[in-house]
């Protein structure tokens, strides 16, 4: 029996909350269809880490970049060095995660935020290379910072949507896909329910970020890359198709985003 690829296209599977049964997550993911994942940096150790992971597992890639939450411990110059380094490495397939989070009061000063991804921005044009983006309670800067780079856009994924269908088509207008997470599957979100729905097909991906945001019914529990066919299960009921038609469509639009050639 084969059951339909999936493609969870964000999540941090090297996070030490899977130590402990990470052979199990393995075998668990590839009985669930979840045959390729993107293993996401937020600073300088998890991308290397990133790298690392994705190099050891087949179906992997791996993302590097600085987060808005680590804004604060990037450097310039020498770590843009680093990263783009790193970007010769044939699993590094995005900048990322790189984006605004103003959710936090304790986090990095919104100038430091905007200095920082527009760095990355630039980074990511010189290298050729799509971005993730984390954007929390920051569409009006974002939209403005990715405006402004108009010029120097690489096109990439809105991670963890979390805005209104009108602030996702201001994202498909600059060429960005719109990937839903966890909170897509909870009975309230009408708003991800609406963008789901509406959203191109081939510009619609689904993500974990595990270890965080457990969806619909596994909430409150550890997340984990199996869990993203509950996305799947969830985009199909909101559009109206099969469930493996999901999962066909998404995965072929990872691929494409990522640089991967299209499973059969
Ligand atoms: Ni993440």
């Amino acid at each position: 029996m084969s059951v339909p690829e999936l493609f969870d296209t964000h999540c941090h599977i090297d996070d030490s909350r899977f130590d402990a049964d990470r052979e199990d997550l393995h075998a668990r993911m590839a009985e669930a269809g979840v045959t390729r994942f993107a293993v996401i940096g937020t600073e300088l150790a998890s991308s290397r880490s990133a790298i690392d992971y994705a190099r050891a597992h087949g179906g992997a890639v791996a993302a590097v970049g600085f987060y808005p939450g680590d804004a604060d411990a990037f450097r310039g110059a020498e770590d843009l060095a680093a990263l783009a380094e790193w970007a010769k490495e044939p699993e590094v397939r995005a900048l990322g995660e790189i984006g605004l989070d103003y959710h936090w009061p304790d986090n990095p000063s919104r100038e430091t935020q905007r200095r920082v991804l527009s760095e990355q921005l630039e980074l990511a044009w010189e290298l050729g290379l799509p971005c993730c983006f984390h954007v929390r309670d920051a569409h009006p800067d974002m939209i403005e910072v990715l405006r402004k780079h108009r010029t120097h856009l690489t096109g990439g994924i809105m991670h963890c949507f979390s805005g209104s269908w009108e602030t996702a088509q201001e994202y498909l207008r600059l060429g960005y896909h719109i990937s839903f997470a966890g909170p897509v599957t909870f009975r309230n979100a009408r708003k991800l329910h609406e963008t789901a729905a509406k959203c191109p097909a081939e510009r619609i991906l689904i993500e974990t970020d595990s270890p965080y945001m457990a969806p619909e019914p596994v909430r409150g529990r550890r997340n984990e890359p199996t869990f993203v066919r509950h996305i799947a299960e969830r985009i199909a009921e909101l559009r109206g198709i099969p469930y493996g038609e999901a999962a066909a469509l998404t995965t072929r639009n990872a691929c494409r985003v990522y640089g991967l050639p299209f499973p059969e």
